[in-house]
């Protein structure tokens, strides 16, 4: 586990400069990237600040979706929406090469399916966010989903609204090759020293699937964690 804390005006820069070293390290490894976004509010400026990232090679980008709500790719609880007017519209990647999640499809189970077989088997650089009460992506505490071993893309339901969803399930974090949670506030600060510092319990605190990540914390999320120095 490695944590990255910043001031809370540093945060986006510092947070989108350690995405974009390893996207970067992807694309010089492998020639491509294959990078899953997370949804909510707190990436937004990470995203802004990704995107004015000269260096990145988005020509050598796919970019794929942690979850989605069961709402139009332009209803603004859309998670494709936060993404697109964040970063997708601010970067040269082709439509190609961004995959939407199809949350709002009728029949959620086969978008789920169809989203499977597009996944990679493992992917580059998968970014997380983490809810107050521990969860991280639409995988919420106690969901059946956190036991599938190898569906990798199931329809949920969840506690947040809106609660329909389509979610990565644990096999996608344990395949990821980089990930990073990123947190942001002081709302949050408890359970990130919960999840953190706390006994390991997936199933009540789904985001310590991505315990061993690369936490990316503002100060305010990080100020309940006891750190030396600190
Ligand atoms: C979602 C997200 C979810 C989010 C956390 C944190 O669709 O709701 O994927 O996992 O990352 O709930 O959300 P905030 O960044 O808005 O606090």
């Amino acid at each position: 586990m490695t944590l990255l804390i910043a001031s809370a005006s540093e945060y986006p820069a510092v947070a989108a400069s350690a995405i974009a070293v390893a996207i970067e390290a992807a694309i010089t490894a492998g020639g491509r990237c294959t990078l899953a976004l997370a949804g909510g509010g707190t990436p937004a400026p990470v995203y802004q600040s990704l995107a004015r990232h000269a260096t990145i090679r988005w020509s050598a980008v796919d970019i794929f979706f942690g979850d989605e709500r069961a709402v139009p790719p332009d209803d603004p609880a859309s998670n494709f929406r936060m993404a697109r007017e964040s970063l997708l519209d601010r970067i040269a990647v082709s439509a190609e090469c961004v995959h939407r999640m199809p949350a709002d499809r009728r029949d959620r189970a086969a978008a789920a399916a169809e989203y499977d077989a597009l996944l990679p088997a493992s992917l580059d650089v998968l970014l997380l966010g983490m809810g107050e009460d521990g969860h991280t992506a639409s995988l919420f505490p106690h969901s059946v989903a956190l036991a599938e071993l190898k569906r990798r893309v199931l329809a949920v339901t969840g506690t947040k609204a809106p609660v329909e969803r389509l979610t990565i399930t644990p096999p996608v974090i344990a395949a990821a090759r980089a990930i990073f949670v990123l947190v942001r506030g002081s709302a949050k600060a408890a359970m990130v020293s919960r999840v953190i510092a706390g006994r390991d319990d997936p199933q009540h605190l789904p985001v310590q699937l991505a315990r061993h990540a690369t936490w990316l914390l503002d100060d305010d999320a990080a100020a309940a964690l006891h750190l030396p120095g600190g």
